[in-house]
């Protein structure tokens, strides 16, 4: 099977780019990546020689580029997927995530092939109780999660109109290796590893449900191989907690891991700001129908993905340092220097 994998030199793509080389040995994957601030050709160094795998740089956008291309599915994890940075200029986000997804839809539409779209459980907006399914209403807050709903929209509609074999996924948090250090886990064990700040939005009591982005790749792989078309699917782990609550346990596990005595030295980092505009206060989604349909299941427990993480950071030293070197800092400053009082 050739893939082509939207978004591949990213956080995710890369990671599941990894995954699937190695869980199946007869496909073949083109990496169609733009290369923007959050895409890192470094996050695919070991496998960037394999027989079956090839980059390519362009935009999803890029119908012409599209139609050169020759495979059998496309899996779409290209998006714009920071919330602080739709906040600050969502234009970005109404382009790559709406426009791009509708580039796509209509390469599928005139292949016939599979589109597997990669969406966010932040197309719901906030839980204030109990979990969200696959039927809940779409009530996105942020400019990021209104433009991924309105991409979801869009493939539901090329599904109803076209017959296109598309289907979506709706994950919750994601964390692992490679992810860039803008998002919250990142950001907390770099600054803890570096004895920076560490910024806590509003009171710290926002609930997200975290899962390995390992498990988030097995998912979409379940789904390209055995979805039904047309369907959503929710993807979760049930493994949530207030930030403030993950950011306490992030500390004292980085300290175990770097072997500092005196635990209370990272929590005096901990420091709260002005809160995010429009911050949902919970997310959560029940994943019943990837389990019951799929067979499906987050595998990897919390203890063990955040510990495997956390040492990925410290032995990874140099692949964050020349991000925080470069442009990254430009967006740091905007994003926090007025909210640390610099
Ligand atoms: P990321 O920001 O790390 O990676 C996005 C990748 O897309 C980058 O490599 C970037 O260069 C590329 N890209 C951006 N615009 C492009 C364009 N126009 N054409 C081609 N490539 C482009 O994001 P991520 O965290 O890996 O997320 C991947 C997908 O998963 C996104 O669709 C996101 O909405 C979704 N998702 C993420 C999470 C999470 O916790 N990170 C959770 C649920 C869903
Ligand atoms: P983030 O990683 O940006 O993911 P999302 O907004 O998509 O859930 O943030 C996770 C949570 O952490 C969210 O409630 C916002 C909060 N947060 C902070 O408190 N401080 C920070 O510096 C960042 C980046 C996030």
């Amino acid at each position: 099977m050739r893939l082509l994998v939207t978004g591949g030199a990213g956080f995710i793509g890369s990671n599941y780019i990894r995954y699937a080389l190695s869980a199946h040995p007869d496909c073949y994957i083109i990496n169609l990546d733009r290369l923007t601030y959050a895409g890192n050709l470094e996050n695919l160094k070991d496998i960037e020689s394999s027989a079956r795998y090839e980059f390519i740089k362009g935009d999803i956008c890029d119908r012409k580029l599209l139609e050169d291309l020759e495979f059998d599915a496309i899996l779409n994890f290209a998006a714009e997927s920071h919330v602080d940075r739709s906040i600050l200029d969502a234009a970005p986000f109404l382009q790559t995530n709406i426009a791009g997804t509708h580039t796509l839809l209509e390469t599928a539409r005139q292949r016939g092939c599979i589109l597997v779209h990669v969406s966010t459980d932040e197309v719901y907006g906030s839980a204030e109780k109990g979990l969200f399914s696959e039927n809940s209403p779409l009530l996105p807050n942020s400019p990021y999660a209104a433009s991924k709903a309105s991409s979801d929209l869009l493939v539901r509609a090329y599904v109803e109109t076209h017959g296109v074999r598309a289907m979506i996924t709706r994950c919750t948090n994601n964390y692992g290796p490679y992810q860039f250090p803008e998002k919250l886990i990142p950001l907390v064990i770099l600054n803890a590893i570096s004895g920076k700040p560490i910024p806590v939005y509003g009171d710290g009591m926002n609930v997200r449900d975290w899962i390995y982005v390992e498990d988030h790749c097995r998912a979409v792989d379940a789904v390209l191989h055995r979805g039904r078309a047309g369907e959503i699917y929710n993807v979760g782990s049930g493994n949530e907690m207030p930030n403030i609550e993950l950011i306490r346990l992030l500390l004292g596990k980085i300290a175990d891991e770097l072997g500092m005595h005196e635990k209370d030295g990272l929590s005096g980092l901990i420091t709260f700001v002005k809160d995010r505009k429009g911050h949902d206060r919970r997310y959560a989604i029940d994943p019943a129908k990837i389990e019951r349909e799929l067979g499906w299941r987050a595998e990897t427990g919390f203890e063990d993905g955040i510990t495997r993480t956390i040492r990925w950071y410290i032995d990874n030293r140099r692949w964050w340092e020349r991000i925080i070197s470069g442009e990254y800092m430009k967006y740091y400053d905007v994003q926090y220097g007025e909210r640390l009082g610099r």
